[in-house]
C-alpha cells in the first residue's frame, strides 16, 4: 500500500501501542489523524508529532455523541485501537467499564462504514481465545485461531466485547463488502507500556527494590510477551493484506513462565530479591501462548525481537524515564488502575 496518498485515523493513537503505530505510519508518509479522551492514553507519546504538526488530534471521547463521525471525515484507512482497557489487573476489576467497549467498538464501525472508509482494522486480543483450554501450564499449547468458535468462550468482559467486534467486522464484509481485518494482539510490551502491564509491572517492582518482590499467581502462568515494534508491523500488514473480516494472531511463540521473566529482570535491574508468589491475585489464564503460523502465511509477518532483547530495551527506558519515588507513591493503584 503506498501510505503516502493515504489519510489514516488511529483512534487511541495516544496509547503504548497506539502511539507507536502513528510512528509508523507517519514514517511511511500517511496523513494522520489521532483521536483519543487521554482516558488512559498520554499526550506526551505523540508530543513530537504535535510539536512538528506532523498529525492531527482531536481530543475526545469516542462515546460522546458526533465524535465518531466527525473522526471519520476524509478518512480511507482506520486503525481502531480505542478501548477501555488496562493490564490484568484492570480487567478482571472493571467488568461494566470493559462493557463499554461494546458500543465503542459499534459505534466507531458504524461511523467508519457510513463514512465510505476503504479499509478497518481492529486492535483485538488473545482474551477472545476459550479460557477453559489454557488451564494447564504443562501442556504444550499453540492457540490456532481456528479455535476461536462456536460455542464461544471469551476471557472476561474485555473479552467477550474484543470477540463481538471481530464476528461484527466479519458480518460487515459478508452484508457490506467492508473491508476489514483484525490483529489478536499477544500480551504486547515495550517502551511507554503502563505499569499496569505484567512486565512492566515487575520492572517497576525491581525498580523500588520491592522487597519480597511479589509475583502475581504461582508464577508457573506462560504468556508470549511479544514487543511492540512487531506488533505495529503485524497491524500494518493486517490493513495492507487482510480484507475479508479475518482474524489474525500477532504473538511470538517464545514460551515463558512469569517467574522466570521475574527472575530475569530482577538480574537484569542489577538488584537481588526474593520472590513471593501470591496467587490470590488477578493471573489471566496459565497457559497462553499464540501460533503465529497464519500470520506468516497470510501477511508474511514474523516476530524479530526476541524477548531477551525487548526486555533489554524496556528496562532500559523504564529507567531513563521513571523517578523511584514517584513509582513507589502511587505503586499499588497504578497496578489495578488506568
Ligand atoms: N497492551 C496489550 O498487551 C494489548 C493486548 C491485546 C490488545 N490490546 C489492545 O490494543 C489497543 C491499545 O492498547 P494499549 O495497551 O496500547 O493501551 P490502552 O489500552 O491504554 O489504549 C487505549 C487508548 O484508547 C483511548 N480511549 C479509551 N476510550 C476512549 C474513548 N471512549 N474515546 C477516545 N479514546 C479512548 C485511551 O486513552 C488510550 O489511549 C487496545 O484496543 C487494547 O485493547 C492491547
Amino acid at each position: 500500500m503506498d501510505w503516502t496518498q493515504k489519510n489514516v485515523l488511529v483512534t487511541g493513537g495516544a496509547s503504548f501501542i497506539g502511539s507507536h503505530l502513528v510512528d509508523a505510519l507517519v514514517a511511511r508518509g500517511a496523513t494522520v489523524r489521532v483521536v483519543d479522551d487521554l482516558s488512559s492514553g498520554i499526550r506526551d507519546n505523540i508530543a513530537g508529532h504535535l510539536e512538528n504538526g506532523t498529525i492531527e488530534f482531536i481530543e475526545a471521547d469516542l462515546l460522546d455523541p458526533g465524535v465518531a463521525e466527525a473522526s471519520m471525515k476524509g478518512i480511507q484507512v482506520v486503525f481502531h485501537l480505542a478501548a477501555n482497557h488496562g493490564g490484568r489487573g484492570y480487567i478482571d476489576l472493571h467488568q461494566a467499564a470493559c462493557a463499554t467497549n461494546l458500543a465503542l467498538d459499534g459505534l466507531v464501525i458504524r461511523a467508519a462504514h457510513a463514512a465510505g472508509v476503504e479499509q478497518f482494522t481492529f486492535a483485538s486480543s488473545g482474551c477472545v481465545y476459550p479460557t477453559s483450554m489454557q488451564h494447564d501450564p504443562s501442556e504444550v499449547l499453540y492457540l490456532t485461531e481456528d479455535m476461536v468458535k462456536p460455542p464461544y468462550e471469551a476471557d472476561d468482559m474485555y473479552g467477550w466485547a474484543k470477540l463481538m467486534t471481530e464476528l461484527t467486522l466479519k458480518a460487515y464484509h459478508k452484508d457490506y463488502g467492508f473491508n476489514c481485518s483484525s490483529a489478536r494482539y499477544f500480551t504486547a510490551y515495550g517502551e511507554r507500556c503502563l505499569i499496569n502491564h505484567a512486565v512492566v509491572a515487575m520492572i517497576a517492582r525491581a525498580f523500588i527494590r520491592q522487597d519480597p518482590f511479589i509475583v502475581w499467581g504461582t508464577g508457573e502462568q506462560i504468556r508470549n510477551w511479544t514487543y511492540v515494534s512487531d506488533i505495529v508491523e503485524g497491524t500494518i500488514l493486517a490493513a495492507e493484506r487482510i480484507k475479508d473480516g479475518s482474524a489474525v494472531n500477532l504473538g511470538t511463540m517464545e514460551r515463558t513462565r512469569v517467574i522466570d521473566a521475574a527472575s530475569e529482570i530482577i538480574e537484569r535491574s542489577g538488584v537481588e530479591l526474593r520472590l513471593q508468589p501470591d496467587p490470590s491475585k488477578p493471573t489471566g489464564p496459565y497457559n497462553r501462548v499464540s501460533d503465529n503460523a497464519l500470520a506468516k502465511e497470510l501477511m508474511g509477518w514474523e516476530p524479530k525481537v526476541s524477548f531477551s532483547e525487548g526486555l533489554d530495551r524496556t528496562i532500559k527506558w523504564f529507567h531513563e524515564n521513571h523517578d523511584r519515588d514517584e513509582v513507589a507513591a502511587d505503586f499499588e493503584r497504578s497496578l489495578t488502575e488506568r
